[in-house]
């Protein structure tokens, strides 16, 4: 399939090519993918195995961590750069892709909204070594509804006290810290939230159980719960009261690279679907001949590239240091989306043996459906889009991380 890594000339002020560097990076991740990712992929989704030689692998090689920035001992990599790991990562296997990624997530809030004293203290260790950081936004009955967290932050002396839980945090059992984020003034609603950096071997901090998933299942998901923990008052980011800011600032900056993923997971797919097709005979010729597959596979192929384009435009506007709410929204429910509907039509190219786990679509249709659910449902996405039609408003600061150039 051509797609839009090749050149193109032009003089209009856009340009879908790589640069050599990116190119590169691309094929190195996509080398890691294939080599060391898709090898364990099967046996540790079967076992729901926490991928921690290939996180280990992953920090070695560089593939973890693209954005911290260089100031913190990081690679600084552009947010678009991320975008090509992250696709690649999620085409070999996008649990143990979601497990090395998820960094980014855990830390985000510190890399938007710490001081330098914070950002000294938390980033570079990640960088030293593959440890590992979480985010702890959803509660048991606060998932779409950021506003109703339950957990609370009460100031005590120099320390605040947190207490609640929460639900559904990715490599919560592995994570050295994560942001947790409690209200702390429920009379304030969501301008009571405030987001606070965590250490796990905090006292009270209880990673409660490791979930049992559907798909992604080498990705470690579990519940937390926070009883009298202690940290202290210079670990609030930002000011109290800012944690929803934080978090939606959070999330516009990781849902492209999110989106990323579900586009890695649908090229897999298809690759798989093409080449079922180009050799499963029925009624004397290979299945590839019938226009009812051809229509199938032209839709996968052009709803792909559709979502890999939505992502690049998503991350371009973050590394130009603008404001993304609207096209990382676009990105994330049409990439998660396709992602569903592309690793559904290829089980249906498979037919009967696709939807057997000795053949590798079955767990792709399973890995899809998470795209659709977590860092904001495809519904939500959508609720965001239509917010950003009918209410546009301005967020003050965009959610790109600062970079010196
Ligand atoms: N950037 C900055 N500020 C923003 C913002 C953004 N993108 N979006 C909203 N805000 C501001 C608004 O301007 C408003 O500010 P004021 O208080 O000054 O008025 C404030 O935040 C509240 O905004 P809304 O009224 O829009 O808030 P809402 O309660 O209606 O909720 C929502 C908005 C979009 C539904 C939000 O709650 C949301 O994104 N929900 C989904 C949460 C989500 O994605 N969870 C996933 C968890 S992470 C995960 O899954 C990862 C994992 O571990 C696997």
């Amino acid at each position: 399939m051509t797609t839009i890594e090749e050149p193109i000339a032009t003089s209009a002020g856009i340009s879908f090519s790589l640069t050599d560097e990116q190119r590169e990076l691309r094929r190195l991740a996509r080398d890691f993918a294939e080599k060391e990712i898709r090898a364990k992929a099967a046996e540790y989704d079967e076992h729901s195995t926490h991928p921690v030689d290939v996180i280990a692998k992953a920090h070695e090689v560089g593939l973890m961590n693209p954005h911290l920035p260089e100031e913190y001992g990081g690679l600084g990599l552009r947010t678009f750069d991320g975008m090509l790991i992250g696709e690649e990562l999620a085409w070999g296997c996008s649990g143990i892709a979601t497990a090395i990624v998820a960094n980014t997530l855990g830390a985000a809030p510190v890399m938007l909204a710490g001081n330098d004293e914070q950002k000294r203290r938390w980033l570079p260790p990640l960088v030293e070594s593959p440890i590992l950081c979480a985010f702890g936004l959803t509660e048991p009955n606060a998932g779409s509804d950021v506003s109703g967290i339950q957990t609370t932050a009460v100031l005590d002396g120099d320390e605040y006290v947190i207490n609640g839980s929460k639900m559904f945090i990715t490599n919560a059992g592995h994570a050295d810290w994560l942001v947790v984020f409690a209200s702390t003034d429920k009379s304030k609603g969501h301008r009571g939230l405030s987001a606070f950096v965590v250490p796990t071997e905090s006292n009270g901090v209880v990673v409660e159980k490791h979930l049992d998933k559907m798909g992604q299942r080498s990705t470690d998901t579990s519940a937390m719960a926070f009883g009298d923990v202690r940290v202290p008052a210079e670990n609030l980011l930002g000011e109290e009261g800012e944690g929803f800011k934080i978090a939606m600032r959070t999330l516009d900056f990781t849902r492209p690279g999110t989106a990323a993923g579900a586009v890695g997971v649908a090229q897999a797919a298809f690759e798989y679907a093409v080449e079922y097709a180009k050799t499963r005979v029925q009624f004397g010729q290979p299945i590839a001949m019938n226009q009812g597959v051809n229509f199938l596979v032209a839709d996968m192929a052009t709803e792909i590239e559709a979502a890999r384009l939505l992502v690049w435009q998503a991350a371009w506007l973050l590394d130009q240091g603008r404001r993304a709410t609207l096209q990382s929204s676009f990105a994330k429910r049409f990439a998660a989306d396709t992602a569903m509907k592309v690793t559904t039509d290829a089980v249906q190219i498979f037919g009967g043996y696709g939807y057997m786990k000795e053949y590798p679509v079955e767990k792709l249709m399973r890995d899809a459906k998470l795209f659709q659910i977590y860092e904001g449902t495809s519904q939500i996405q959508r609720l965001v889009i239509a917010r950003e039609i009918f209410l546009p408003r301005s967020y003050g600061a965009a959610a790109s991380v600062p970079r010196d150039e």
